[in-house]
């Protein structure tokens, strides 16, 4: 079995690393990949928005499997374009990755199907946009309905701060036509978490719950981010919730895509709020999370390239979906000044320790030097990641990794986890 993997950061990394533990896994390719999953994988210098290239790699390279990291490519219909070739690729198709692509879709489908989230209207008009925070005050959500790369969302705790991000995303084209339409919703209140899971178009198998940690500074200060670590599993997912997500959000989910004529294959990402009501969703995203990927795939103890092709295949109903009981934690260091501009090029030292020190460091922004040395290239960077027995011996084991890396300007948290140690 030849796979292509899609995308190069920390999740496709963890992708790799875990198809090549795949039986009759024979070659890994990763377009563009990074130089932390070279032992792995080999690196293909093609953009993942090249559609038309990578399908004739995957043609001349005999590629059996392709793996879709990124909504981008999703969004823009690669599985369809894929599938016409007689290629296989596991996600979704441009239809269903609406549900990321367009909160206005993602919300309408979740409003007919009485999946539980926030109350929203659609706005293209300011004034109307504007008249309607008026009327509900604050705090209120305001989102870019297309995809803003993670930051089209702004919860505002006044008026004026929302009425500020409508004029930004409708008035001034902030985030392109991707803004011109925003969702405008109800704060919830709570935890939140992420429930990826399976999903072949009928049967859904979720994965272990994890948690995501958006903001730079520590204590969850500061601005968002494409998110600074994560755990699995999060305790704040429960048993009663994780039943009560499986069969409000996710099941009903699949069904209402396969009702409206587009059958949902590939990762279903739900982003929850646990309130005090219970489960609600924040977003549907289309595709493994990033750092979410990083924490859960370590505790999957079946065969992923089965999984993946059962999803294809419309057979996950018939396949294992095993997990393992200890946990995982995943700590990013980032480059200085992220998530503003942020530092470049510099020399990465210490990596061979972290490794011997027992942690796993998937590279998620790095890059070659002139002279062989890995360098920093992207504003998140790394994403240390341990096992162990529960929470607080992965947290201890993957934090012995991160001090044994060091670059200029690295930033980390030192908090990951906190929710569920503060559990205990
Ligand atoms: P999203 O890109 O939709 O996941 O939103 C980014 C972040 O904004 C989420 O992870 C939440 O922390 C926050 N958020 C989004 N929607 C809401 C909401 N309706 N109520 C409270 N917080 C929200
Ligand atoms: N960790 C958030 C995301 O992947 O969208």
């Amino acid at each position: 079995m030849r796979i292509l993997v899609i995308g190069g950061g920390g999740r496709e990394h963890a992708l790799v690393w875990k198809l090549a533990q795949s039986k009759g896994v024979s070659a890994i390719f990763c377009a563009p990949g990074n130089p932390g999953m070279a032992p792995l994988a080999q690196c293909v210098n093609l953009g993942v928005e090249d559609h038309e290239a990578l399908a004739a790699f995957a043609k001349e390279n005999d590629i059996d499997l392709t793996v879709v990291g990124p909504e981008g490519p999703l969004v823009a219909g690669i599985v369809d374009f894929f599938a016409a070739k007689g290629l296989r690729a596991f996600g979704p198709s441009q239809a269903a990755a609406r549900l990321e692509g367009s909160k206005q879709f993602a919300k309408e489908i979740m409003a007919k199907y009485g999946i539980p989230t926030a109350d929203f209207a659609v706005f293209t008009d300011a004034e109307a946009a504007k008249e309607y925070v008026r009327k509900n005050g604050a705090p209120i959500v305001v989102k870019a309905d297309g995809l803003a790369a993670g930051k089209g969302v702004v919860v505002a705790m006044s008026e004026a701060e929302a009425i500020a991000a409508i004029d930004d995303m409708l008035c001034q084209g902030r985030f392109g036509s991707a803004g011109n339409r925003v969702v405008l919703e109800e704060f919830m209140q709570g935890e939140e978490a992420s429930l990826l899971a399976f999903a072949d178009g009928e049967t859904v198998v979720p994965m272990v719950a994890a948690q995501d940690h958006k903001r730079i500074f520590d204590g969850d200060q500061g601005p968002n981010t494409g998110g600074m670590g994560a755990y699995a599993p999060a305790p704040v997912a429960t048993e009663s919730i994780l039943k009560q997500t499986l069969e409000t959000v996710l099941q009903p989910m699949v069904k209402a895509m396969a009702a409206e004529g587009c059958p949902y294959k590939g990762v279903l990402y739900a982003g929850l709020m646990i309130t005090e009501k219970g489960p609600r969703v924040v977003e549907f995203n289309a595709r493994f999370g990033d750092p979410e990927t990083q924490v859960v795939l370590p505790l999957l103890e079946s065969d992923l390239v089965e999984i993946m092709l059962a999803c294809i295949d419309g057979t996950l109903a018939k396949t294992e979906v095993k997990w393992k009981q200890s946990s995982t934690v995943c700590v990013v260091m980032a480059a200085g000044g992220y998530p503003e501009s942020y530092r470049k090029g510099d020399v990465i030292r210490g990596l061979a320790e972290a490794a011997e020190a027992g942690t796993v460091v998937f590279h998620a922004g790095t890059g070659l030097s002139a002279d062989g040395e890995i360098v920093t290239a992207g504003g998140r960077v790394l994403g240390v990641t341990a096992s162990g027995d529960d929470i607080a011996g992965a947290v201890a084991a993957a934090y012995k990794g991160v001090a044994c890396i060091s670059f200029e300007g690295v930033q980390y948290r030192k908090d990951i986890a906190y929710r569920a140690l503060a559990r205990r």
